[in-house]
């Protein structure tokens, strides 16, 4: 498969008066067409600051990429202007976020919410033929009385229909790539699975890519084809799902995978929470951030992190156990 997006060593952080943040720290990956790719970690780890770094939704003022490089077809979107960056967003990469509530605008009706950004992108395009095409849109979606609907504002709608009408805001201008982040955090368990359905039913037809930022594992489990699991601003492994639930290797994402129940695993299985809290990201850390909570950390864990290491055939992980030298050494 082609890779749609790459993102090469992304560093992203936030300075304030008195501390910088460091909310990405090197991350790489691609994403390929068609595919789906899960990043999973706790809250904090910096998930949403690389996911709005793509698109460069940060604030201006206190955000900055201080280094690395993110092409889409073959262009460093780091170095395009704000005015080149309106042209991306929407029409090749859409967004939607966790809370409905705060991305929609309270004071404007969902019609003009869901056609601003296919006028921004088609500036020749009549009243009626947008309103037609939001219409389609919200009963692709799943919103019952679209015709209504258009005239109504937020508040008016339940937190899944709002859900329904930000997908449908993404996907008005037919976007290459989605990312999606904690989409349905906030919603109920019935309705988080219709709408994953719902996009699982868009992607197919669509041939969209999807980057799926969630802190749940069940959710990669029954979503994505590759997952990417972050802990403190880098990325600690990466692996096809099948590959990542069948043989973890980071200790974070096995201490992770144990803290959520299984159906398919033993009812009298230990679960586990994970001890301690994540390191706060304006300190600088020298070796492993997660070696503090590490029940395997070594000495030279708190000296050092390898960036990562196959395992096996795209699987990696950063983590010095699979260092084949260390294992050596162990065996
Ligand atoms: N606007 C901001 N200003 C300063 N720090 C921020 C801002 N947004 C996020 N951060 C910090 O960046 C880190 C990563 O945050 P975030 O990406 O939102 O985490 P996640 O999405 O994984 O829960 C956190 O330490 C957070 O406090
Ligand atoms: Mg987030």
């Amino acid at each position: 498969m082609k890779k749609l997006l790459e993102v090469k060593n992304l560093h992203t952080s936030f300075s304030t008066l008195s501390k910088k943040v460091r909310a990405v720290q090197g991350v790489s990956f691609d994403l390929k067409e068609g595919e789906t790719l899960g990043i999973v970690g706790e809250s904090g780890c910096g998930k949403s600051v690389m996911a709005k770094s793509i698109t460069r939704l940060l604030p201006s003022i206190s955000s900055r990429i201080d280094q690395g490089e993110i092409y889409y077809k073959g262009e460093n979107l780091v170095l395009k202007r704000e005015r080149e960056l309106r042209k991306v967003r929407g029409k090749e990469i859409g967004m939607i976020f966790q809370d409905p509530m705060t991305s929609l605008n309270p004071t404007m009706r969902i019609g003009d919410q869901i056609i601003e950004g296919y006028a921004l992108h088609h500036p020749s395009a009549s009243k009626a033929e947008m309103k037609i095409r939001a219409i389609k849109l919200l009963n692709r979606v799943g919103v019952s009385d679209s015709e209504t609907r258009l005239t109504q504002f937020p508040h008016e709608l339940s937190g899944g229909m709002r859900q329904r009408v930000m997908i449908a805001i993404a996907m008005i201008s037919s976007p290459k790539i989605l990312i999606a982040d904690e989409p349905t955090t906030a919603l109920d368990v019935t309705i988080q699975a219709q709408i994953l359905g719902l996009l699982k039913e868009i992607q197919k037809r669509e041939q969209m890519s999807i980057l799926l930022i969630t802190h749940d594992f069940s959710i990669v489990a029954g979503f994505c084809d590759r997952v990417l699991v972050m802990y403190a601003g880098k990325i600690v492994e990466s692996a096809s799902v099948d590959e990542l639930f069948r043989a973890p290797k980071h200790p974070y994402t096995r201490r992770l995978l144990n803290s959520i129940p299984r159906l398919d695993l033993s009812p009298t299985r230990q679960l586990y929470s994970i001890h301690g809290s994540p390191p706060d990201l304006s300190s600088k850390i020298k070796g492993c951030a997660f070696a503090e909570r590490c029940p395997h950390a070594m000495k030279l864990c708190r000296d050092g992190c390898p960036s990562s290491i196959e395992v096996s055939k795209d699987h990696h992980t950063a983590c010095w156990l699979f260092d084949p030298r260390i294992q050596r050494k162990e065996a």
